[in-house]
């Protein structure tokens, strides 16, 4: 299935370098466009991996691993896939072969970080503190190179002496990687320091596989031709980019940099493109800004609470409506395209009664929501409490959920991107169908109105879907699109 050759050449190459946080799909697609050889994901946790499964994304044309909860950990395109290397933290060899298995068709190269000085990293033996552990890093090296189809390096700092230094991209080189990325400063370094151009000339000259100068952003690289310079000083084969590409991606771009307020509009389309979650989107794009965050659009970009409003703020409020047309398109013709993959009934007879509604968080006190009027009510009829069957569709994922009340059954039949909000809408279903208060601001209830008083500040909330309550009949208007307000729990990592 995997159309790129199985390995990946490292020498003379401009690297997009990883990042956490910074490095996801819209960033690496970006660093591709701009001139990147090669682009690094940020650092996974190999216990994070291994419980995520692989899913084929049809809507964005991606291959996702999804996490349990449903968060995309590591989301990736045919678009990259000959030139984006999976980078990983990990103290164990066996985990790291796992990993690499898992990931291995859909990324160029595997890498294994061993330069982050961080607690969290070291903590568990990964990262900087395996620089100290040269045995665990030989086995899992070679438990790597042996185990997997794609080519393996590794990134690591210097150590305090040359000396250890050299014998330990030695003893590396001896393990069979394909390349060595080395950020010149030592594990208790940090970035104001001064990177070793000296240090890495002598691994350069010492090994015969291609290394990876790393460390140059801000002394040494501002703009593209001073990666050509950094490459020179080191003697390496390729340079690696972190935060020189962070400010802007277009450092890999021969022409010169381009305007950061055009490199920030791509970088939001790809975001937009992809769903990646608004939150990390906006870490990026304040990377991006920096010392501008306290302009107009920092202020706007600092309020933002959703992708919308990242786009609205960058003048791509339009795109935004386009792309999520688009895709809501996509998705709606591939579910009608698989009616049984859906999880959708050709004919219903489930005496279960149905409204396509959506739960709108928006609309609704944070201390009043329809799953708590529906219980209250239950209680207050000596009902017994109601039941939530909920079920995911592997499709897309997305939920839907069944509320047992009093022997009847209620659904919506619009499905919806958590648990939660697939019960909320449920409840709702039932609610409505009962005639009974749901908890909306502004709805007339008396026994509402004394829990409203106690949460004021809420926003009021948008349209409403109004459907009637049909038993056993699936809703055949056409759905009224509510924002449920919330980010899809599949964006980002
Ligand atoms: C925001 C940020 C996140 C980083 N995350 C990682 C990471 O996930 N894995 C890693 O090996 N290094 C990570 N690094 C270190 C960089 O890859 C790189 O080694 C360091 O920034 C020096 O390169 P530079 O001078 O080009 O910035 C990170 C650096 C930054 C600024």
């Amino acid at each position: 299935m995997i159309e790129h050759s199985l390995s990946l050449c490292y020498h003379n190459k401009l690297i997009l370098a990883p990042m956490v946080r910074v490095g996801t799909l819209p960033m690496r697609l970006l660093a591709l466009d701009y001139g990147a050889d090669i682009v690094y994901c940020e650092e996974l946790i190999d216990l994070k991996m291994l419980q995520c499964k692989r899913v084929v994304n049809e809507v964005l044309s991606t291959v996702d691993f999804v996490a349990p909860d449903d968060r995309v950990v590591f989301r990736t395109c045919k678009r990259e896939q000959s030139r984006v290397v999976f980078q990983m933290g990990t103290s164990d060899a066996e985990r790291a072969l796992a990993v690499a298995r898992l990931v291995e068709n859909d990324v160029a190269g595997i890498d294994v970080n061993m330069g982050c000085p961080k607690e969290y990293s070291t903590k568990g033996g990964m990262g900087a503190a395996l620089l100290s552990d040269p045995d665990k890093i030989e086995k899992i090296l070679s438990t790597l190179v042996k185990g997997t189809r794609r080519p393996v390096t590794c990134k690591i700092r210097i150590l305090p002496s040359l000396e250890d230094t050299l014998s330990l991209v030695k003893r590396i080189e001896r393990t069979g990687i394909a390349a060595v990325a080395v950020h010149g400063r030592k594990r208790e370094e940090r970035p104001q320091h001064p990177v070793s151009c000296e240090a890495i000339r002598a691994i350069a000259e010492t090994l015969s596989i291609p290394v990876i100068a790393n460390g140059g952003s801000h002394d040494h690289i501002q703009e593209y031709l001073d990666i050509e310079d950094f490459r020179q000083a080191t003697a390496a084969s390729s340079v690696m980019v972190a935060r020189a590409a962070m400010w802007n991606p277009s450092i890999f771009l021969k022409e010169g940099l381009r305007p950061l307020e055009e490199v920030m509009q791509k970088y939001i389309r790809y975001a937009v493109q992809y769903e990646n979650h608004y939150t990390n989107t906006k870490y990026c794009l304040c990377q991006m800004l920096r010392e501008q965050l306290e302009s107009p659009q920092g202020r706007l970009l600092h309020a933002a609470q959703s992708s919308q409003e990242i786009c609205e703020a960058f003048g791509l409020g339009a795109f935004y409506e386009e792309m999520t047309q688009e895709l809501n398109a996509r998705r709606a013709e591939f579910l009608a395209r698989t009616p049984e993959a859906a999880g959708e009934p050709a004919e219903d007879t489930s005496g279960i009664i149905k409204m396509a509604v959506k739960f709108d968080r928006r609309a609704y006190s944070p201390q009043i929501t329809p799953k708590m009027c529906l219980l209250e009510w239950c209680r207050r009829e000596k009902l017994a409490q109601p039941v939530y069957d909920t079920v995911q569709r592997p499709l897309d994922r997305l939920f839907c959920s069944v509320v047992t009340v009093a022997e009847q059954k209620y659904q919506s039949t619009l499905w919806d991107k958590s648990k939660k909000l697939a019960e909320q809408a449920a409840a709702i279903v039932c609610l409505r169908s009962r005639g009974l208060p749901e908890g909306r601001l502004g709805e007339e209830s008396p026994s509402l109105h004394k829990r409203k008083r106690e949460a004021p500040d809420q926003d009021p909330g948008g349209p409403r879907a109004q459907e009637s309550a049909v038993p056993g009949k699936l809703c055949k208007k056409p759905f009224v699109a509510l924002g449920s307000g919330e980010e899809s729990p599949l964006e980002g990592w």
